[in-house]
């Protein structure tokens, strides 16, 4: 645990304790920066506000607390991070009630800087004590300025989440990655793996499914490693087990999980999900880099090759298989060739379409001391261009390619941009733009009829 000057000691008496009153009826406000993962725990963060009888209000202006959940995968995070806290201070003191939470990556890595840079934050808490936001502005409301963050997690929370779609939902299945790519900062921040028993994550998608929830999102790390870390007399169950047995939930329609990793994706994973219905033919396969020296110094634990033959594998198995994937461009050293050979791998691979990043020095990773080998941004930001340029061509293609099937589409309800238009989303996990309404969460098929760049138009059969 973090000790700083004004960490207020754990052992003192809350407000709940004593028995005085608590937050009731007043606001909060989220702000949730990064990943799925981050946007799961903020669910989770408004279901511990709402537990202690806050409502969620659209805007900071209107919030008694607000709640900054922060991501530190890249280094633009930090920048907007900062930032927003600045604009928070004139918050807080035209209104020194309010009350102003940081949590999440950035927070677990930061620590006490967080409130070094900005002091006006009454609670700074990390990824392994989210369960103790409620207690730590207690303390805050009462005590002062305080400080939590853990260096590990005891279990894997299982906390009530507070979700904004009725008919979809994140279940997390573990916590934490064992692996060590030289980029990532994820490790020291989120910890070991730690696996939720097949039980206790079947339970909760069986609540999901009797609240009205169609399609769950299983979320991991690295869920090819699910399961190595528990011990169920003697057995160690796997991810394809865990596919299985969540398919079998009676009512559920539709998982998607995230994300694999190519060095330990199987064939068995492959099989139960062709096995499985509700499985949907979707696979994010982070690549990373199509080089095999720079797979090899990121610690990816695969080459190109293997990579290839994994792709072919999941393809052989579910034809219908839509894949995404992660790209890294501008990794230290990376040379003309071997940013070429990236784009071989683009190629070869035909992806759906591709989250692309520009390389980011993250502190404590073994990447980050590579400073000798950093590319010039200018150089980086061309590659990026033409790997970004590619894609978009492929995933255009591969759209073009759907015209005229038919598809099962998920209703997310009306279309942001247009009411009259009903916005569905694939089991490829596509998104299609149909006129006329359908009820959100119900299942419906359309016609593809027009193709674009990064979705599709398709009519209602
Ligand atoms: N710089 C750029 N991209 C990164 N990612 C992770 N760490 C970094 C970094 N330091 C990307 C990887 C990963 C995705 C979630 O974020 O592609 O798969
Ligand atoms: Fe980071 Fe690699 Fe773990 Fe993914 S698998 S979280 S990229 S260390």
């Amino acid at each position: 645990m973090t000790t700083d000057a004004n960490m207020v000691a754990v052992a003192l008496p809350t407000r709940r304790e004593r028995r005085l009153p608590t937050r009731s009826g007043k606001s909060y406000f989220i702000r949730t920066f990064g990943c799925q993962m981050n946007e799961h725990d903020s669910e989770r963060i408004a279901g511990l506000l709402e537990a202690d009888g806050m409502n969620a209000v659209a805007s900071i202006d209107e919030a008694d607390l607000v709640v900054l959940n922060t991501c530190a995968i890249r280094e633009n995070a930090d920048n907007r991070l900062y930032g927003n806290l600045g604009h928070l201070k004139a918050d807080k003191d035209a209104r020194p009630e309010l009350q102003i939470a940081v949590g999440g990556c950035l927070a677990q890595k930061d620590r006490t800087i967080v409130r070094d840079r900005a002091p006006w934050v009454d609670v700074v808490f990390g990824t392994h004590n989210i369960d103790r936001l409620v207690s730590l502005l207690d303390q805050a409301d009462e005590w002062g300025p305080v400080t939590e963050i853990l260096d590990e997690s005891s279990s894997v929370p299982d906390l009530p989440a507070k979700r904004d779609d009725p008919h979809r939902a994140w279940v997390t299945i573990m916590i934490g990655c064992n692996n060590s790519c030289t980029f990532c900062i994820v490790p020291s921040l989120r910890g070991a793996e730690m696996s939720r028993r097949p039980s206790d994550v079947v339970s909760e998608v069986r609540r999901l499914v009797a609240d009205g929830v169609v399609e769950v999102t299983l979320l991991g790390q690295n869920v090819n490693s699910y399961g190595r870390d528990l011990d169920l007399g003697g057995r160690k169950p796997l991810f394809a087990d865990l596919l299985r047995q969540v398919g079998a939930v009676e009512g559920l329609e539709r998982i998607f999980y995230t994300s694999p990793h190519p060095k330990d994706f199987n064939r068995d994973v492959a099989e139960a999900m062709a096995e499985t219905e509700a499985v949907c033919e979707h696979l994010h396969l982070p690549l990373q880099s199509g080089s095999d020296r720079v797979l090899a110094a990121m610690h990816r634990g695969y080459n190109a090759e293997r990579f290839l033959g994994k792709v072919e594998m999941a393809r052989e198995v579910l034809p219908d298989l839509a894949l995404t994937t992660d790209i890294i461009v501008g990794f230290p050293g990376e040379s003309e060739d071997e940013f070429q050979a990236t784009l071989d791998v683009v190629a070869a691979s035909q992806f759906d379409s591709a989250f692309t990043f520009i390389y980011s020095p993250r502190p404590g990773t073994a990447a980050a001391g590579m400073v000798d080998d950093f590319i010039d941004p200018d150089v980086v930001r061309e590659r990026y261009l033409r790997l970004t340029g590619l894609q978009d061509e492929i995933s255009f293609d591969k759209n073009k390619a759907t015209v005229g099937q038919t598809l099962r589409l998920l209703s997310g309800g009306p279309s942001r941009k247009d009411d009259a238009v009903t916005s569905g989303r694939s089991r490829t996990n596509k998104t299609v733009n149909v006129a006329g309404s359908v009820a959100a969460g119900q299942l419906f098929d359309a016609e593809v009829t027009i193709a674009h760049p990064h979705h599709l138009t398709g009519r209602l059969v």
